[in-house]
């Protein structure tokens, strides 16, 4: 039996100016896909088992793909980076069970090849993010690896986005101009602020970033009531990746000092929550 995990990601700042070449801060989580070829294939995830198939069926000689199974603990279309996660996952197993030459590179390609598939124009840093795993300054194909002291941060599910992420990169075309250069200053000030571990300026950046998130107008009224009630329990919070309008923003990103303040407020709010910590495994055999 063959088993791959691939990591989910959490976009610390810099989602959407990353797909007009700024810097982001990015980093793999401790939540993951999970695939393994050789059992029954379940029919879970039919379009990205199908766009994968097609795709190794295209690039590779090979004649038939073997059944897999897929399980996740995290939620798809959510903003931690299932498509890339399951699709590296995939890529990665079957690499293993048609015995092709390991190439991490070469699997990082493929996963974006297919990220462009389900998301138009992507920047790339979701499936580097999920494929090379840590926390990672990514900028038009360049990797930074960072380093924080803070590691231990909570999400908050504001629901699923109506909108794809290629719906969410269009409507923030018009504004990103406006906020491209204080968001590139912000993350640059996060990753120090990481690197040190200084908290209160991690809160800080966060609002920031989160108000030029605001301005794009990636953010529905769901998580920005949420947001609103978690500043005023003093926390650092944000959405994490292409966001949503019309319905629910996908998973909101919060640091506080005192994580139990913020699992009671998901717990009176009948919030779905989730403890995460950064994680350096990306995509790996099980
Ligand atoms: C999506 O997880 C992050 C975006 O910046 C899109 C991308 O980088 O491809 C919104």
């Amino acid at each position: 039996m063959i088993q791959f995990s691939a990591p989910g990601k959490i976009h610390l700042l810099g989602e959407h100016c990353v797909v007009y070449g700024k810097p982001a801060l990015i980093s793999a989580i401790d939540l993951k896909v999970l695939v393994t070829v050789g059992t029954n294939s379940d029919e879970n995830y039919p379009l990205l088992r199908q766009t994968i198939n097609n795709l190794f069926l295209k690039n590779f000689k090979v004649k038939k793909i073997p059944d897999y199974e897929i399980a996740s603990t995290m939620p798809a279309g959510s903003g931690l980076g299932f498509s890339a996660a399951g699709s590296a996952a995939i890529i990665g197993a079957l690499f293993t069970h048609f015995k092709i030459d390991w190439d991490l590179k070469l699997i990082n390609r493929l996963t974006f090849e297919a990220e462009k598939v389900f998301h138009g124009t992507p920047s790339g840093g979701d499936n580097t993010s999920v494929v090379f795993g840590g926390l990672i300054l990514f900028q038009t194909g360049m990797i930074i690896p960072a380093t924080s002291k803070i590691n231990d941060f909570i999400l908050i599910n504001s629901g699923k986005p109506e909108e794809s992420t290629k719906e969410m990169i269009a409507i923030a075309k018009s504004k990103i101009a406006s906020i491209l250069a204080d968001h590139e200053a912000l993350t640059s000030h996060l990753l120090a602020a990481m690197r040190d571990g200084d908290e209160k300026k991690l809160i800080e950046i966060f609002k920031k970033g989160q108000a030029n998130l605001e301005k794009i107008g990636v953010v529905g009224k769901k998580a920005q009531k949420i947001i609103n009630d978690l500043e005023s329990l003093e926390a650092g919070a944000k959405i994490s990746g292409a966001g949503g309008v019309k319905s629910g923003s996908g998973m909101i990103l919060i640091y506080h000092k005192n994580p139990k303040k913020i699992l009671q407020y998901a717990k009176d709010n009948k919030l779905e929550v989730f403890q995460i910590k950064l994680s350096e495994e990306g995509l790996k055999q099980e």
